[in-house]
């Protein structure tokens, strides 16, 4: 063989070790996958330190915040689902909250419509942001590393900075002057000569960098007390904002019991309110359990009209029950994921005809999709599913330059006007109402199914409403069709959310045929080019080897294992 032949072969095993962009990457010790590569390496490097997947969790959360500005964040709020490796699991909700002077009727004009879309425009829009203290509390009752090795990386990433992808640039070119209100986007991806940065320099965010030495520093004080709130609650008084340093002392994140429930011998844990996405999602696998899915076969017409119909009916109780669980008490969970309640909700399923939405009462949007979800796992048998989110792509697309960061517009998640429903989309029903202090209902589903007590499948995606679906039909996707993780998440997916009354599906991934048959069932329906961006791991008892699988619409998205 020539020496060239020599070196082909080897740069062949050199890409086929190294490539990024793989269908499964393998861990004996641990896994993670994060919408970027370079916050998957970031985890498992904590990993190989000895910390556990809450360190990893933390850390891979601060690297996203300079990674993946668009959705990982300082400035916006999410979930924790945490296994723990004895089987128990526990979640921590940091969720944005209201300011202190928010009202019910603060988005609304004198004829008691939405006023300039300031729901999610504007520094109204945005709720008082929980991630620091969220990652700050997980770490203080589960961590094991100290606090100051997780928030490092991150600092390094935005001091030293790291390649402008393609993906990044992109949008960059898109965003950087596309409206005069956006203040930070205007100087956010310029470097020093005021050229947006190009594919491959290196992109530096030192005002980013300062601020997360303060968080380092300080913990959680470092953003909710101190020189950073100062400046918060300046650059809101300054634009127009109703955050204050008040709002800021009393977020507090909360550690709550998850939703759960067994299917097939797995067993099924997810967030509980104040987000929608366990219920619902716990609500459709009982549906489906109840109606013998196994019986049906992966992508057929049966299939979409069952999977429909479940989504119809989660979606519909989700609009009349789902709120701020410290705000409604009396929200009916236990009922909504009970088994008894799944039979009798398929009572009236017809096999052959798609039901009505009833637009009387209850509706909504698609939401904003621009959320990022990592999944964890390590040596020691820990997983984490975290979602969180700035709510639309690079949120409110506002902030201080001092700060380096981007607010959230979160407060678009609350329902907008009080008692008006309609069936084009808006929801004014009690339990999500604004109020000072609530949290606004969200779809973010970060779930772990077990298996003998033990992680078998760590999931999430972005999405707004489509989280929940997209994270339902993974499930369905591993546990019922026994589809490899990889698989499963690329496999074609659909969403229904009950009002508006159609059926969104993957262009392409849903035959002709399918698509005329469920017509004449009399479903409507509606083509988009993609449904999620889920980060999955399995777990392979046989091998002891975690499998991990970042989705191929994530831009520079990676799962990491070691
Ligand atoms: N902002 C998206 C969600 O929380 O559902």
């Amino acid at each position: 063989m020539k020496r060239t032949h020599y070196f082909l072969i080897f740069l062949l095993g050199f890409l086929a070790f190294t490539n990024p962009v793989k269908s499964q990457t393998f861990g004996k010790n641990g896994m993670v996958v994060s919408d970027h590569y370079l916050a998957s390496e970031v985890g498992v490097e904590i990993l190989k330190k000895g910390g556990n997947a809450i360190d990893a969790a933390v850390a891979t959360a601060f690297a996203l915040a300079v990674t993946h500005p668009e959705a990982g964040n300082i400035g916006g709020g999410g979930f924790i689902v945490f296994m723990k490796s004895d089987g128990d699991v526990t979640t921590f909700d940091f969720r944005e909250k209201a300011p202190l002077e928010a009202s019910p009727t603060m988005f609304l004009d004198e004829n008691g419509e939405i006023k300039d879309n300031s729901n999610h425009r504007g520094l109204l829009s945005v709720g008082v942001p929980g991630t620091v203290a969220g990652l700050y509390q997980a770490h203080q009752k589960y961590g094991k590393l100290p606090w100051k090795d997780l928030v490092e990386p991150a600092i390094q990433l935005a001091k030293k900075g790291f390649p402008m992808s393609w993906g990044l640039y992109r949008v960059a070119t898109r965003i950087s002057d596309a409206d005069e209100s956006w203040d930070i986007m205007k100087n956010y991806f310029r470097n020093s000569e005021g050229e947006i940065v190009a594919p491959g320099e290196l992109w530096k965010q030192e005002a980013l960098a300062e601020t997360l030495t303060e968080i380092k520093n300080h913990g959680r004080d470092g953003f909710y007390k101190g020189k950073v709130a100062a400046e918060i609650e300046a650059y809101m008084k300054a634009n127009g904002g109703i955050i204050t340093q008040e709002d800021l002392a009393k977020y507090e994140a909360v550690e709550r019991k998850p939703v759960s429930t067994t299917f097939d011998g797995y067993e099924i844990f997810s967030m509980p309110p104040p987000s929608s996405g366990g219920v619902a999602l716990i609500e459709m696998m009982n549906l489906l359990e109840a109606a013998s899915i196994k019986e049906v076969e992966f992508n057929s017409t049966a299939y979409v009209h069952l999977v429909a119909e479940a989504m119809r009916r989660a979606f519909a109780d989700r609009a009349e029950f789902l709120g701020d669980p410290d705000f409604n008490p009396k929200m009916p969970v236990d009922k909504l994921i009970s088994k008894e309640f799944a039979k009798g909700r398929f009572e009236n399923l017809d096999l052959n005809h798609a039901s009505k939405s009833d637009s009387s009462k209850f509706g909504q949007l698609y939401g904003g999709d621009h959320t990022t979800h990592f999944s964890v796992t390590d040596k020691d048998g820990n997983a984490v599913s975290l979602t969180y989110t700035l709510e639309n792509s690079y949120g409110v697309k506002m902030g201080s330059e001092k700060l380096g960061f981007i607010f959230n517009n979160e407060m678009g998640d609350f329902n907008p006007i009080p008692g008006v429903t309609t069936s084009t989309g808006l929801i004014g029903s009690d339990p999500n109402l604004v109020a000072p202090e609530k949290r606004m209902l969200s779809s973010m589903t970060p779930t772990i199914v077990a298996k003998d007590g033990k992680p078998y499948l760590v999931i999430g995606s972005p999405g707004g409403r489509t989280i929940i679906n997209t994270v339902f039909q993974t499930v369905l996707n591993v546990l019922v069709y026994e589809m490899r993780i990889d698989r499963a998440i690329e496999a074609m997916k659909i969403h229904h959310q009950w009002l508006p009354d159609q059926i969104l599906y993957e262009r392409h991934l849903l035959s002709p045929d399918t698509r005329k048959a469920l017509e004449e069932m009399g479903h409507k329906l509606r083509p988009t080019n993609n449904l999620g961006v889920l980060m999955g791991i399995t777990y392979d008892s046989e091998l002891g080897i975690w499998v991990g699988a970042a989705d191929s619409s994530s831009e520079d998205g990676g799962a990491r294992g070691y």
